[in-house]
């Protein structure tokens, strides 16, 4: 098969993108809007950048009708997010809290779950989840225009916290404990039980 993008229809692009480009981390990220409500919602185009700042970035896409989603309009008007890890034992509340709601309505209800306050930044935790970053916004690039184009939010981490359930005796994160899950294509993720270790060459 032979993709033209040029002459592809926009839909087959992002279908096609999000087959081949996995797995993907999830972001899943909390976020208030000027009255202070919260937004969550889970974004797997998603990653970490650098350390010196920690920086990371994810994109939620503008939508089938051009519109900006709900996380997109927080960030722009508050400058601050949270990132919480994306577990396999929250699957099924990750998967709920991408229902669109209407803008100010909380996923967080929605999908059952609690928070917890922020140390540096006004958006709350998820309580549930066992790790969470906590992000102020350093700048959105606009990549393209209409529906589906990315905007990728760039945000520098300011805390970290990690729960000791999902630590080993050396306080590393230990991934068995962890389980985060990742995003493929169409409707299918994929678990992190499946573990091999390899040394990097001398
Ligand atoms: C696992 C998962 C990953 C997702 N990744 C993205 C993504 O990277 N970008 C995006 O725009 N939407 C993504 N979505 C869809 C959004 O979560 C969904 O549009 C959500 O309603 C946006 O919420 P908001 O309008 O409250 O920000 C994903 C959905 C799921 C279930």
């Amino acid at each position: 098969m032979f993709i033209d993008v040029a002459r592809a229809n926009i839909l087959e692009v992002y279908r096609t993108l999000v087959e081949v480009v996995t797995p993907r981390p999830i972001a899943w990220v909390t976020s208030v809007d000027i009255a202070g409500r919260v937004n969550l919602a889970p974004f797997s185009f998603y990653n970490a950048f650098g350390a010196n700042p920690p920086a990371v970035v994810f994109s939620p896409v503008l939508r089938r009708d051009g519109s900006k989603k709900d996380t997109l309009r927080n960030v722009e008007a508050t400058g601050e997010f949270v990132l919480n890890a994306a577990v396999e034992a929250l699957a099924e509340q990750i998967n709920l809290s991408s229902k669109e709601l209407p803008y100010g309505e909380s996923e967080v209800t929605y999908a059952g779950l609690t928070l917890l306050p922020s140390v540096k930044v006004k958006p709350p935790r998820v309580a549930q989840s066992p790790v969470h970053l906590e992000c102020k916004l350093i700048q959105i690039v606009t990549v393209g225009q209409g529906p589906l184009a990315g905007n990728l939010v760039i945000g520098e981490i300011l805390a970290i916290h990690i729960e000791e359930r999902v630590l080993d005796e050396r306080g590393h994160v230990d991934p068995r404990k962890l389980r985060t899950i990742a995003r493929l294509g169409g409707d299918y993720y994929a678990r992190t039980s499946d573990l091999f270790e390899m040394k990097r060459p001398q």
